[in-house]
């Protein structure tokens, strides 16, 4: 099954939306994986958004990701990485449809609440530096309820 990460920025934690968050991905079958909150530094967050380092709103992001905890989560599931981009909606909120997270909790592009791997391969990376301890290893019951 394929996994991606999905984050909780600090925005969301702040505003009480870890619970919601996590029940909807819950409820539509995800396997919780891996679970922490973490006070991300800069430096480690610089790391994960490497990609946009050249984009002119990446001190502001840096700042804003690392002005409080955040809740790094891993989820296991079918197709995980492109159900969990289009359960989080737009990168803009504006442009999330009602029924995404972000349709549904957020306004601007700065503070939008949650983070979701891109692809497979930027899941992988993104996982390996948010938990070098590795993931947990279970098996759920509900699997054949969930699964064909
Ligand atoms: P993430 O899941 O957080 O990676 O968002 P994304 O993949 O939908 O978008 P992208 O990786 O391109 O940008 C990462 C984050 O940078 C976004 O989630 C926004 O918080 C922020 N961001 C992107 N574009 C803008 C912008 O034009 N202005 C500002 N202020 N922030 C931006
Ligand atoms: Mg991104």
């Amino acid at each position: 099954k394929e996994q991606t990460y999905i984050m909780i920025k600090p925005d969301g934690v702040q505003r009480g939306l870890v619970g919601p968050i996590i029940s909807r991905f819950e409820a539509r079958g995800f396997k919780l994986v891996a679970l922490k909150l973490v006070h991300a530094t800069p430096e480690h967050l610089q790391k994960h958004y490497e990609d946009l380092k050249e984009k002119s709103f990446f001190p502001g992001l840096i700042k804003y990701m690392a002005s409080g905890p955040v809740v790094a989560m891993v989820w296991e599931g079918l197709d995980a990485v492109k159900t969990g981009r289009v359960m989080l909606g737009a990168t803009n909120p504006l442009a999330s449809a009602p029924g995404t997270i972000r349709g549904d909790y957020a306004l601007a592009v700065g503070r939008n609440i949650c983070h979701g791997s891109d692809s497979v391969d930027s899941a992988k990376k993104e996982i390996a530096l948010w938990f070098p301890e590795g993931i947990v290893q279970y098996n759920t019951l509900l699997a054949p309820m969930i699964f064909e």
